[in-house]
């Protein structure tokens, strides 16, 4: 096919119609999600440990209890963003001065910067081409100050999960899922979350399901439970349904869930399995449309450590260089398919370790420095901006296309269509 039929080029698009917005939950909000804000609102009860009334709904603590059951995990926090989950577990699993976490290449940076608030030096390691932490990367930075690895899911993909727990166990780490852009993925058959000594999620509005801003906290740990409630409630642990009397406290911070995120956490977990199904489907489908296509222009999406536990929130393809993928996004994007690539240095784009400014530069909002200038840190961290080169190229090399439930056929056929178009006339 010649390079003229592309839209970009001045062609036809593949589709017409804009590509559907990525907000799973938020777009699958309903009369269910408005009738339970409005029993809270009725009861006056916004606070989840007291209210004027004693009979009044407890949304948080059902939120909780719903969730730990669809995790099949004993214990799970409400807590007010994914950023405070991470902080919470980190706090709970006594991270601290001194210590070094490891976390990959490509996250969000919240991860990097939990570990910091909680004094702790985030080590960054490598992707593999799942593009989520490579364990064998890991083992390699392993030094005597490391105290725990965080293994994000990447935008839906669960990490390597038998190699992180093997690797955990081996070196007598802590183990903290980061499960902000995974909730609802497994891996060969278990949660996502449950794996690790604590897992953290995030409900903030571009997850797959959402309360605006919120998160959780999970665990099969009674003594990390406790930690992570009193760390979260201004290091208090007194509440009326709390049997800690042996506890001793520390200080904490106020990362409380409201009634109203309990509301809304408790419904949209009820979307959750299906809205995941729909992203499954759609995706399933795309792959199986565009195979002949990819064998013979020589791209692949990329693979997977479990893909029947993928959340299916996008596809990604592994294009041989950076140039083509920058081309191939452009020209999907012309298509009016929703694509982009997910590395280019002169974007900052918070999610890849290169745009890190606060973290490679070491800048915190106290004067001195700390936690990089402790005088309990005995270490130096690489944060030279291609301290991760596999990471930087295969992230390069990645053409990203969203996908969600709201996807009608007439979406999935033209992406097929377009993607089709674009690499039999670009590749
Ligand atoms: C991988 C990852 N970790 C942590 C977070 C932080 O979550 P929140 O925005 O709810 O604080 C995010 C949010 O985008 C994320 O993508």
């Amino acid at each position: 096919m010649s390079k003229e039929k592309l839209a970009l080029y001045g062609g036809t698009p593949a589709r017409t119609a804009p590509w559907p917005r990525t907000f799973p939950g938020a777009l699958d909000m309903g009369d269910e999600e408005a009738q339970a804000v409005m029993e809270v609102l009725q009861s006056r009860n916004l606070f989840r440990y007291a209210g004027p009334s004693d009979v009044a709904p407890h949304k948080v603590k059902d939120f909780e209890k719903a969730f730990a059951a669809h995790l099949g995990a004993r214990y799970v926090l409400g807590v007010t963003s994914g950023t405070a989950a991470l902080m919470t577990a980190l706090a709970a699993a006594g991270i601290g001065p001194g210590d070094e976490v490891i976390i990959p290449a490509y996250t969000w940076i919240a991860t990097a910067t939990a570990v910091v608030w909680n004094m702790g030096i985030p080590i960054i390691a490598e992707v593999d081409e799942t593009l989520t932490l490579d364990p064998e990367d890991v083992a390699r930075r392993i030094t005597p100050r490391t105290r725990a690895i965080i293994p994000v899911h990447m935008r839906g993909a669960p990490c390597n999960m038998e190699a992180f727990t093997a690797l955990a166990r081996k070196h007598n780490l802590r183990l903290i899922e980061d499960v902000a852009q995974a909730n609802g993925g497994s891996y060969h058959g278990q949660w996502l979350g449950t794996f690790g000594d604590l897992g953290a999620f995030s409900l903030q509005f571009y997850k797959m399901i959402t309360t605006g801003e919120g998160g959780a906290v999970a665990t099969n740990d009674l003594d990390l439970y406790r930690r992570a409630q009193m760390y979260h409630d201004g290091g208090g642990i007194w509440r009326r349904d709390q049997d800690v009397a042996d506890f001793v406290t520390f200080t904490g911070v106020n990362f409380r869930m409201t009634e109203i995120a309990g509301a809304l956490a408790g419904v949209q977990l009820q979307r959750l399995d299906r809205l995941i199904a729909k992203q499954r489907a759609a995706k399933a489908r795309i792959i199986a449309g565009t195979a002949d296509i990819c064998h013979a222009k020589g791209f692949a999406p990329r693979p997977s450590h479990d893909a029947d536990g993928d959340v299916s929130v996008c596809l990604v393809y592994l294009l041989p260089s950076a140039a083509a993928a920058q081309e191939m996004a452009r020209a999907l994007q012309a298509e009016n398919i929703s694509a982009s690539t997910l590395f280019d240095p002169t974007k900052e784009d918070w999610h890849i370790y290169y745009h890190w400014g606060p973290i490679l530069g070491k800048r915190t909002a106290n004067r001195l420095g700390c936690p990089w200038t402790c005088p309990y840190y005995t270490g130096e961290p690489d944060y030279r901006q291609d301290v991760c080169p596999r990471s930087l190229d295969l992230l390069g090399r990645a053409v990203h296309i969203d996908i969600n439930p709201l996807l009608t056929d007439a979406d999935i056929e033209g992406a097929v269509a377009g993607i089709i178009k674009v690499a039999s006339a670009l590749l």
